[in-house]
């Protein structure tokens, strides 16, 4: 027994940020921006918590399924910054949502929606749960130096949520990792310890472009195509892959390694940036409220990120539009 995803939702900051007003920060220009990445805007927090945000999107998703918090029996989270070290933010979100289920957030940066799949995933396989809740939900806005132009314009803030139940609709999913802190990280706070003898580092995001582009391009091809062979199905046979949104021109360039045709990516980059684990079920949530998605659709995800980590799954969607 595995799952099917029976509800999505997503929400994110009112506040939207445009290149034109990153070019009064630093010295960059919407030209540049669009040109070298595809984003045109992204959502930052101002008043809101990343809390509110993914609460919202918890919402909307357990309405979309028609599931009550109480029926829950499971709620990850995937984030690389809660508010909060502890509690994790699906604790925090248990309470808001009024849940009673076991809680807890799972670090696997821009992966971190697949790897909450595989966690639940294995929830179900044991027959430990019924119905599961994962979230993404990102603030990246307070980890980026917003000095620095090669990163500040790249990522934005949002959550996107979905509800599982038991069922057969995951055909395949794969996670992996391969330790890498040299070429993308965010160091943590070192804490004020007066025995400590390590300096603290900056708490940016810090990150070699041309590598992180080259492992990008070559992992999202090289899992679709792996998880699409898992599954036992053709790459013809997908009906919409749904990569992580880091950079358009990183889709692009997998794109056209497939046999999937290119109008089949699906993609939102130029509205939200880079959200990191939350930008695939913001995606997806879309897609869905647009009803581009039909019963039987194979959906491919494929994310890559910080760790590096990969994750990658084929979905068969089964909701009615
Ligand atoms: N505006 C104007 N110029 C800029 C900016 C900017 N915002 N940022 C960098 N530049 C300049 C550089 O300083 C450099 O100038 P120089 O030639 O005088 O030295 C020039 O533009 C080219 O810089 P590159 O780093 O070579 O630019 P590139 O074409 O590689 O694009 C980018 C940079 C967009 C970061 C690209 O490398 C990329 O997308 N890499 C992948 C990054 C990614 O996916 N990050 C997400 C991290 S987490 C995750 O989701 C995996």
């Amino acid at each position: 027994m595995s799952f099917s995803l029976i509800g999505t939702g997503s929400a994110y900051p009112a506040r939207r940020v445009t290149n034109d007003e990153l070019a009064r920060l630093v010295d960059t220009s919407d030209e540049w921006i669009r040109a070298r990445t595809g984003v045109y805007e992204r959502r930052v927090l101002t008043d809101e918590s990343l809390e509110d945000i993914a609460c919202a999107a918890a919402l909307r998703a357990l309405e979309d399924a028609g599931v009550a918090p109480r029926e829950l029996d499971l709620i990850v989270c995937a984030t690389i910054r809660n508010d909060y070290i502890t509690p994790s933010l699906a604790c925090l979100l248990q309470k808001r949502l009024g849940a009673g289920c076991m809680s807890m957030d799972i670090n696997a940066a821009c992966s971190g929606f697949l790897y909450a799949l595989d966690v639940a995933d294995g929830y179900f396989a044991r027959g430990r749960i019924k119905k599961a809740l994962v979230v993404a939900a990102e603030a990246m806005s307070k980890m980026v130096d917003w000095t620095d132009r090669a990163t500040c314009v790249l990522f934005g803030d949002g959550a996107g949520a979905a509800v599982l139940s038991e069922g057969n609709d995951l055909l395949s999913l794969r996670v992996t990792a391969s330790g890498n802190a040299e070429h993308l990280g965010i160091p943590n706070i070192e804490g004020e310890c007066p025995f400590s003898l390590r300096a603290g580092k900056p708490q940016h995001v810090y990150m070699n472009g041309q590598e992180v582009y080259k492992f990008a391009v070559n992992a999202l091809c090289r899992e679709l195509e792996a998880i699409i062979d898992a599954a036992g199905v053709r790459q013809e046979d997908i009906a919409f892959v749904l990569p992580h949104q880091a950079n358009t021109r990183i889709i692009d360039a997998a794109a056209g390694k497939l046999r999937i045709g290119a109008e089949k990516y699906l993609s939102n980059i130029e509205r939200f940036g880079n959200t990191s684990a939350a930008s695939i079920p913001i995606l997806m949530d879309e897609c869905r409220r647009k009803n581009m998605f039909h019963p039987g659709d194979l959906l491919a995800l494929s994310a890559f990120g910080g760790g590096f980590t990969t994750g990658a799954c084929v979905l068969r969607w089964c909701k009615q539009s």
